[in-house]
């Protein structure tokens, strides 16, 4: 795997890595690296001949009191992982190379990025949309992955790349979760073991609703009953559990169509997602 640190050696790398025509896809991340990001990867080898991989932790995506300087940073073993699990190209774009002090551009995706996390987190969604089509413009893949864990930034990315016509098929890859259901992040890792051990009640509420709502009961009660059972699990705060359309990801009142169910709640000072797509019946 070839480790590209200067944004002057990223042109001549790419134009190596697909000598003879070879098609390209591109697992954009943060580092701190699991078996959820490496999932993206074997889709991605799965899909075209080579991948790349980028680690970026993006000052843009992060709102002034969250956790960007304390966001885990594991380079070399994120760069072991990567290449076991058959990554061709690592770019770790530095900061100032990124966003020069002339930088004055931002991607803003109305709408779609500004209910839900782009309203519990105010400009994150301009940052991720902002980075996103910088890393597609640089390394001009066939392919862009993304985990389908950050539901709502693959809405979010999909409708930036039709929208700029970037040219890039986006494919969501469904969430790898531990042994016990909780989706796998990084920010896990903050977690204290009895935190880690209550933060099971999210995926376990989700999955309880989509059986409650497929089974005819009240949209209403079943998100609210769903809330009250997350604070009862040691859940300080919930910032949405909603039924949306999936497309839109506007909120529905009523059981049908293309349905998934979306949640953010805080347990200690970790703030984890998750969602789940819901069948009709
Ligand atoms: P990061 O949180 O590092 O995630 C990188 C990619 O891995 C995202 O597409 C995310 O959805 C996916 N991912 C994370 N956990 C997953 C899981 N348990 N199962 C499947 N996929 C999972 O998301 C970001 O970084 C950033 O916002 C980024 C897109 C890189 C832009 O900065």
């Amino acid at each position: 795997m070839q480790i590209i640190r200067e944004a002057a050696q990223l042109a001549p790398a790419l134009i190596a890595l697909r000598a003879g025509g070879a098609s390209l896809a591109l697992v954009p991340t943060m580092g701190a690296l699991h078996a959820g990001h490496l999932a993206l990867i074997a889709e991605g080898s799965h899909r075209a001949d080579r991948v790349a991989a980028t680690i970026f932790v993006n000052p843009l995506q992060f709102g002034a009191n969250e956790d960007l300087e304390l966001y885990p940073r594991q380079e070399e073993q994120d760069a072991r992982m990567l290449e076991e699990a058959g990554c061709d190209l690592l770019w770790l774009p530095k900061p100032e190379e990124m966003y020069p002090p002339s930088f004055a551009t931002t991607v803003h995706v109305t709408g779609l990025g500004d209910r839900w996390e782009g309203e519990a987190r105010p400009g994150h969604f301009d940052g991720v949309a902002t980075v996103v089509a910088k890393l597609l413009a640089s390394v001009r893949p066939d392919l862009a992955i993304f985990g389908e864990k950050d539901f709502q930034q693959l809405a979010v990315i999909r409708r930036m790349t039709l929208d700029l016509g970037l040219g890039v098929e986006i494919l969501g890859v469904p969430t790898v979760r531990d042994h016990d259901g909780l989706a796998l992040s990084s920010r896990n890792a903050y977690l204290s073991p009895n935190e880690r051990k209550n933060a099971v009640a999210l995926p376990e509420a989700l999955s309880s609703a989509a059986e409650r709502l497929r089974a005819g009961e009240d949209v209403t009660a079943v998100l609210d009953e769903s809330k009250e059972r997350l604070r009862a699990a040691g859940f300080s705060r919930v910032d949405y559990l909603v039924l949306v359309n999936a497309m839109t990801l506007e909120p529905l009142e009523r059981f049908g169509g293309p349905m998934r169910l979306i949640a953010a709640a805080t347990i200690g000072r970790t703030r984890l997602i998750d969602n789940l797509a819901v069948e009709e019946a």
